[in-house]
């Protein structure tokens, strides 16, 4: 937690007005929300974050609900009684196992009529205790629920939990900690100095200030309908700074036939990312996924694929060398494994080094789903994800980045927090990569949840960007568009401008004080200030980047 801006409040109000809401914060008494997370095995767990929070006593041990009949399985529980609608819980625990050197535990919450939900899991070991993250957005309200643990792969093992905390937030307290964390997290705050060329301060010197560029890497998804396609583009450049191609550069776009090599589209597509300015990620150098890699691999022996992937890296590494601030060097390997059963368990390890020796300045990542999404899906939790970037880094690769794919339905925001506050425990960037939300839902929904999604990315302290699965072709989008096919917002269109506008510091005009000096809060980014007295004007440019100090800027008139 940081405390700078809480306990300096009264000078800090003075220096904000503009940004009321900190003045707000010495009079919010809500729960600050505690990012604290460990993925290390202790001897001893870490008291209970929230001192426990609302959570009861001891867990007590009761018969596992979903057990079979054949056993007497019993599982630690926790009783949850009043729990409110609309309030998002964060849970947390420690837990130890016995009987199995180590185990995938999971936590579920049961309601009386509705369906089970996993509410967090971790890979627990014996001897040691792990931390569990989680919790769970409450729909409606209910007398009692009902926290219960198990295997996931419903092993009869003996699960023990201690320092267990619920902490509830309703929607308000949740906002106001997100938006806490944006104005601590991306913003700085600048004083202008202005003076004469002999030094004396300039009081009343007008100052006019514009944010020209953001720092913070938001963008989508293209595909090769923009390429000549000039209101597209427009659209496009308008909002966002980052894209990535949604399959103009995967191996079966490249190439479908062996041997014969295609770059037009994704060269097309790079003309106009430069052209405008754009950062776009690599997506993506191999994809485990067997459907969707080109089908002459599928009869390959062993060592022609092992050179058919050698010249695959070869050839775009050597083509796109520095074009691409990231490369998903290998797409879904928790998921799926092609390449590791054709070339052995070291692929991926080989891979990454690989790529490492071609481009040594991209950023390499491994890209997944249903790790931010869910903790439901056993193959891709945040601690096996996490298992796999150990192994690969023991192993010597380069692993640079956590790409989290962000396809939701119905996000979980406690549990989302809670995953990234896992994954930044191990100090790398994270980025989401492909948000959108599941089209069985309507348009007015999608928005709804996408809001609650970036908002959610935004604020976390340790994500570095976010990218949107919206690319448009004239048969729609993967799951959700934010236009129509002529460019009229939908929805979730609207939500992407509306927090576009507040997560920026736009343009505004001020006077120099009796100190000569103007201050204000922005975003990070470039900024274009004019400083104007009497008959002289001074324009000139400065970037606010990531730091705890103020920045101070002078101008000479
Ligand atoms: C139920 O929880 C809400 C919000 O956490 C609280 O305001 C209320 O007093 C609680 N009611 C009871 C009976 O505990
Ligand atoms: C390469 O791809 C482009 C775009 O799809 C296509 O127009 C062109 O004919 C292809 N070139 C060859 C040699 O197949
Ligand atoms: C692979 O590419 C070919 C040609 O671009 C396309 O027809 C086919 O649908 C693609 N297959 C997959 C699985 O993406
Ligand atoms: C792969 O080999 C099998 C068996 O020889 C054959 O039936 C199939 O058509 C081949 N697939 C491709 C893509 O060449
Ligand atoms: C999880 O991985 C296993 C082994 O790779 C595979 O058999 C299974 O189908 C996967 N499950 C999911 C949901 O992807
Ligand atoms: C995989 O790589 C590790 C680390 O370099 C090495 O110790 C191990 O022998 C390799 N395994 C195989 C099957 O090549
Ligand atoms: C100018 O700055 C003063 C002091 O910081 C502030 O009270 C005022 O609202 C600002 N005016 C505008 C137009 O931003
Ligand atoms: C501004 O320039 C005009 C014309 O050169 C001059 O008459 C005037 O005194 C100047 N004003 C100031 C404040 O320097």
């Amino acid at each position: 937690m940081k405390t700078r801006s809480m306990n300096n409040s009264s000078s800090f109000c003075i220096l904000v007005l503009l940004f009321t809401w900190i003045c707000l914060a010495s009079s919010y008494d809500g729960p600050l929300y505690d990012f604290s997370a460990y993925t290390e095995c202790k001897l001893q767990p870490e008291d209970p974050l929230y001192g426990g929070g609302v959570i009861g006593e001891e867990a007590f041990y009761s018969r596992r609900p979903t057990g079979d009949d054949s056993g007497i399985l019993f599982s630690p529980a926790f009783v949850l009684h009043n729990v409110t609608q609309g309030t998002i819980y964060s849970f947390s625990v420690w837990v130890k196992i016995d009987a199995a050197e180590a185990a995938s535990i999971k936590a579920t919450l049961m309601i009386e009529n509705t369906k089970d939900s996993c509410i967090g899991s971790v890979s627990a070991k014996r001897g040691c205790w792990s931390f569990l993250k989680g919790g769970f957005v409450s729909r409606s309200p209910h007398n009692s629920a009902v926290i219960y643990f198990e295997s996931t792969d419903a092993r009869d093992i003996d699960i023990q939990v201690t320092s267990a905390s619920l902490q509830p937030f309703t929607e308000e307290q949740w906002r106001f900690n997100q938006q806490y964390q944006i104005n601590t997290e991306r913003k700085r705050a600048v004083t202008i100095h202005v003076s004469d060329k002999q030094g004396s301060r300039l009081q009343g010197a007008t100052i006019s200030v514009e944010q020209i560029s953001r720092d913070f890497p938001f963008g989508s998804a293209i595909a090769k309908s923009i390429i000549g396609n000039t209101p597209y583009q427009k659209w496009f450049v308008k909002r966002f700074n980052a894209a990535v191609f949604e399959n103009e550069l995967k191996w079966n776009a490249t190439e479908a036939k062996q041997g014969q090599l295609n770059y037009t589209l994704a060269d097309e597509m790079l003309e106009f990312i430069r052209a405008n300015q754009i950062t776009v990620r690599g997506h993506n150098i191999f994809w485990e996924d067997p459907k969707y890699i080109p089908n002459w691999l599928h009869n390959l022996t062993a060592s022609d694929l092992q050179s058919a992937v050698n010249s695959r890296i070869q050839s775009l590494m050597s083509k796109y060398r520095n074009d691409f601030i990231h490369w998903d060097v290998n797409n879904e390997n928790l998921h799926y494994d092609f390449y590791e059963k054709k070339l052995g368990p070291n692929a991926t390890l080989e891979f990454f080094k690989t790529v490492h020796g071609s481009d040594p300045l991209a950023t390499l990542f491994l890209n997944d789903y249903n790790v931010v999404e869910t903790c439901n899906d056993v193959n891709s939790t945040v601690d096996k994800f996490i298992t796999k970037i150990n192994e690969l880094r023991r192993g010597g690769a380069i692993m640079d980045g956590i790409g989290l794919e962000s396809h939701f339905t119905v996000p979980n925001l406690a549990l989302v927090r809670a995953i990234l506050d896992k994954f930044a425990t191990l100090g790398l960037p994270i980025w989401l990569t492909e948000v959108d939300i599941s089209n069985t839902l309507d348009h007015e929904t999608q928005a709804l949840y996408l809001e609650q999604v970036l908002r959610e990315g935004f604020s976390h302290p340790s994500v570095n960007g976010i990218m949107l699965w919206t690319a448009i072709s004239p048969k729609g989008c993967y799951q959700m568009c934010l236009t129509d096919n002529s460019f009229n917002n939908l929805p979730a269109g609207d939500i992407v401008d509306k927090l576009l506008s507040e997560w920026q510091t736009g343009a505004f005009e001020n006077q120099t004080n009796e100190h000569g000096s103007y201050s204000f809060y922005g975003f990070f980014g470039d900024y274009k200030v004019t400083a104007q007295y009497g008959n002289s004007s001074s324009t000139s440019t400065f970037s606010l980047s990531r730091n705890e100090e103020t920045k101070h800027y002078n101008i000479q008139l």
